[in-house]
């Protein structure tokens, strides 16, 4: 018997450290039990990954959750597992494809019809390192689907956030930010060369510049927006990259994958935990990596920049045409120009610089 004693005790130890390695570097689970009976969440990208953890784990605490996904048939597999898993009927499949405004409108248009509040909007739906895609509008598919989709989707849905205070907005961003640099004169890259690693960058970056210009907007009205980086989590996003398909990933790596990239199910507690945690009523304009709060990338933090993107965001999405006061309860002075359609509902969106914008190299002389 004493033969094994050593061999056991280091393979127990080794496993134990492992463990605790790995709960160190994924941050291990929410911290917060808060149940969430009668909040309505809307979750985007909710078919996989992080999303669909997010949705399942949420409708556990007892929610009704929204998926809004692109493919119906994943989505609604998806819905039918989670009622299921966790009991709870109240979980429903929805289409939206972040890759047209046609789309996002028409998701929005539902939920008001549908929904008699929205208590959290997740904005989780992400594409990584995809070729030079469009969307249908002619973005470019990271900005649009990452940043600007997501943009106008919470802008369309703040009328319903704003009436169902406090409610909370929760923008999934990426460590992938601090890389980011937002080319104003280029964004949608019709003029660079394209490189598909910058433009995740950018995309992720443009999303933590709108979570601290939309808090600013938002002060006193009840409705908060955080931005989060989840970790480095095994999930579908890598589909693009060659990493993803290699055999050395699947075989060699693993045992350091297992260390270091947590399961979706881990992935999701950020999102999860920004959504419930009581201890974050009232809390906006942050930037969480995992679950502790950081002060994100120093461009992240420029506020001329978010709100010349913001400005910039408007003029992409069309959305110029009257003119507003600004939404902040204590400003008298500042003068914007939105879409008629937009400020019918939403007195925030507005733009309060008339710094010009330049959207495509098409603008240039
Ligand atoms: N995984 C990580 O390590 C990591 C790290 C940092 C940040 N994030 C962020 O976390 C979020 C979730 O990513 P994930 O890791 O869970 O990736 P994932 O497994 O690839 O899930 C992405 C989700 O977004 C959906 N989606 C993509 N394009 C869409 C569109 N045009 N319209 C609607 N939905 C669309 C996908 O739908 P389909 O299944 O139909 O494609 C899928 O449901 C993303 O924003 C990502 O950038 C992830």
């Amino acid at each position: 018997m004493s033969k094994y004693i050593l061999p056991v005790s280091v393979f127990g130890t080794a496993f134990g450290c492992a463990v605790l390695l790995q709960n160190y570097v994924t941050g291990g689970p929410c911290p917060s039990k808060a149940k969430i009976p009668g909040k309505t969440i809307v979750i985007t990208g909710a078919n996989t990954g992080i999303g669909k953890e997010t949705a399942r784990e949420l409708a556990r605490r007892g929610g009704r959750i929204i998926m809004g996904c692109r493919d119906m048939e994943k989505c609604e597999a998806a819905a039918r597992e989670i009622r299921g898993k966790t009991l709870n009927k109240h979980v429903y499949a929805r289409h939206i494809d972040l890759a047209s405004i046609k789309s996002i409108k028409a998701f929005v248009q539902k939920i008001k019809e549908e929904e008699e509040h929205v208590d959290v909007l997740i904005n989780n739906a992400g594409v990584m390192r995809c070729p030079a895609w469009k969307t249908e509008d002619g973005f470019d598919m990271q900005f649009g689907v990452n940043y600007l989709g997501h943009f106008l989707l919470t802008n369309l849905l703040l009328d319903k956030l704003k009436a169902s205070t406090p409610s909370r907005i929760i923008n999934l961003s990426s460590v992938a930010h601090v890389t980011g640099e937002v080319d104003f004169d280029d964004l949608n890259w019709d003029c660079r060369k394209f490189d598909t690693r910058k433009a995740y960058s950018q995309s992720k970056l443009a999303i933590v510049l709108f979570t601290r210009e939309l808090a600013k907007r938002l002060e006193g009205t009840g409705v908060t927006v955080n931005a989060l980086h989840p970790g480095v989590v095994g999930t579908d996003l890598g589909r693009h990259t060659g990493m993803h398909q290699s055999q050395l990933s699947s075989t060699v790596l693993s045992p350091f994958f297992y260390l270091f990239v947590k399961s979706p199910t881990l992935g999701a507690q950020s999102s999860v935990y920004l959504a419930v945690a009581k201890e974050l009523e009232g809390i906006s304009g942050r930037y969480y990596d995992v679950m502790t709060e950081k002060d994100p990338a120093p461009q992240a933090l420029d506020e001329r920049m978010s709100e010349r993107l913001w400005n910039a965001s408007v003029t992409l999405l069309g959305l110029n045409g009257q003119t507003v006061s600004h939404a902040h309860p204590t400003s008298q002075s500042a003068i914007a120009t939105v879409s008629p359609e937009l400020t019918k509902t939403n007195p925030v969106f507005t733009t309060t610089t008339s710094e010009p914008v330049k959207s495509t190299c098409l603008d240039k002389p």
